[in-house]
């Protein structure tokens, strides 16, 4: 049953007139509409595009004076957009691209914004690219068998019939570079030297600051982009952002004013991530919900917090190899005996190979497992700290990272991989 706002008013009618208390149909229908707290789970979900974008004027104002020459057909300067994950890069590129789409249809004008985002399958190698782009051109291509270069050849023919500005909008350009290198970005730009009417501009975007060091000194300077820096949201622009979109998918007065504070608080600390803040206010909603209550409360907030952190924890220990499980499963067994769970990186060892032998495994070197313990600290599954004893040496000191109550847990993931 879908539940609208006629319903919350039901439910207030039924207060306050007195429901018969015998009458289940009574007690069945406050039942239902008590519970209910989301209007619309999907506004909280990160492929939600909001109606207003609040505190990035300075940034689409940027993004649209660059794209602006494209209305008189003009080749647009490239463009590298940075900023830490959940800054609204993605947001504002797509709207701006969006705005401009729809005034070249009013204007008549050639201009083709496209967005591809090589998170995706098909754009995170040079050859889906660019046939991925053929396909978004009308060129039919295979899906393999053709060399890249043909793939080219048929995408010029298809869009240099006459006078357009093309701006390619790539998003995660990070993922490509890993996976193709940069030359896919030279090619395309090196087509405006070969075409005679079409013109292709780049604007790339990525939450690695340091893209540019990653570029060939020969794709940075055929590139020669403008760029642009998302500045983190502080606190009370994370509360404004996120009191328009409770507004729009929770009940009203179902999310304590203080949950939202919370949530824009935490979130600033991790650099302004609204995506994080808005995944939390929806596990907390879920929490709030399965627990029958009619409001979202700080407490429910906390839990989401830990339901998120055991998330991502497990999905790294799970995707670890059995040899680092066994090395984990070790600091866990030593650290369940010690009264603050610290564990030095010499007791290890001994238990680790007494783990292998048990399971049957290869024993690895001493050093090896020193690195397994290191990547470990890399990917923030325990915390290492290195203390010197004077001249008896130094110890490296290891702490799980992730909460005591989330250990057992790992841990029987860890045994049930190993047998
Ligand atoms: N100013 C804003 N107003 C409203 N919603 C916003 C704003 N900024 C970000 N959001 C929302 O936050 C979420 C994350 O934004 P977006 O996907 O644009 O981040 P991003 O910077 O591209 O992150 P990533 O680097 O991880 O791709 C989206 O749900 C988006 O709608
Ligand atoms: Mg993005």
């Amino acid at each position: 049953m879908d539940i609208n706002i006629s319903d919350t008013q039901k439910l207030e009618r039924l207060k306050t007139e007195g429901k018969n208390k015998s009458n289940p149909k009574d007690i069945f229908n406050e039942f239902l509409l008590k519970k209910k707290i989301f209007k619309d789970k999907e506004v909280l979900s990160s492929s939600f595009v909001p109606d207003t974008i609040q505190h990035r004027d300075e940034e689409i104002e940027f993004i649209s004076n660059i794209f602006a020459p494209s209305l008189l057909l003009e080749r647009v300067s490239n463009l590298l957009i940075y900023g830490f994950s959940g800054t609204g890069k993605s947001l504002v590129t797509r709207y701006v691209a969006k705005q401009l789409s729809s005034i070249s249809m009013e204007k008549n004008v050639n201009v083709l914004p496209i967005y591809v985002n090589c998170r995706l399958e098909n754009n995170n190698t040079e050859y889906r690219l660019i046939s991925n782009l053929c396909s978004i051109f009308g060129v039919k291509v295979p899906t393999s068998g053709l060399s890249v270069n043909e793939l080219y050849k048929k995408m010029t023919k298809a869009i240099d019939v006459e006078n357009k500005s093309i701006i390619l909008i790539i998003d995660e350009i990070e993922k490509l570079i890993q996976s193709a290198g940069d030359s896919v970005l030279y090619s395309l730009l090196r087509l405006n030297e070969s075409m005679a009417h079409a013109k292709i501009s780049i604007v790339g975007i990525s939450n690695n600051t340091d893209l540019k060091s990653l570029l060939d000194q020969r794709v940075r300077s055929s590139l020669s982009p403008l760029e642009l820096v998302f500045r983190p949201y502080n606190a009370v622009e994370i509360g404004n952002i996120l009191k328009t979109r409770v507004h729009d998918s929770f009940y009203e007065g179902t999310v304590d004013e203080s949950v939202i504070q919370k949530c824009a608080a935490m979130s600033a600390q991790e650099h302004g991530d609204i995506r994080k803040a808005l995944n939390l206010l929806l596990v907390a909603g879920d929490i709030a919900q399965k627990s029958r209550k009619s409001r979202i409360e700080e407490e429910d907030l906390d839990k989401a917090v830990d339901v998120l952190e055991q998330n991502i924890t497990e999905a790294v220990v799970k995707s670890m190899t059995k040899q680092s499980k066994l090395v984990l499963y070790s600091i866990i067994s030593i650290s369940k005996g010690k009264r603050m769970g610290r564990v030095y990186s010499g007791e290890v060892y001994d238990t680790y190979v007494k783990l292998a032998d048990r399971y049957g495994m290869k024993r690895l070197t001493f050093r090896r497992v020193s690195d397994l313990i290191a990547d470990m600290d890399y990917n923030s599954i325990i915390m290492s700290k290195i203390r010197s004893h004077g001249r008896y040496g130094r110890t490296r000191e290891l702490n799980l990272a992730f909460a005591p109550t989330l250990s057992d847990k790992i841990e029987n993931i860890i045994k049930n991989n190993l047998v």
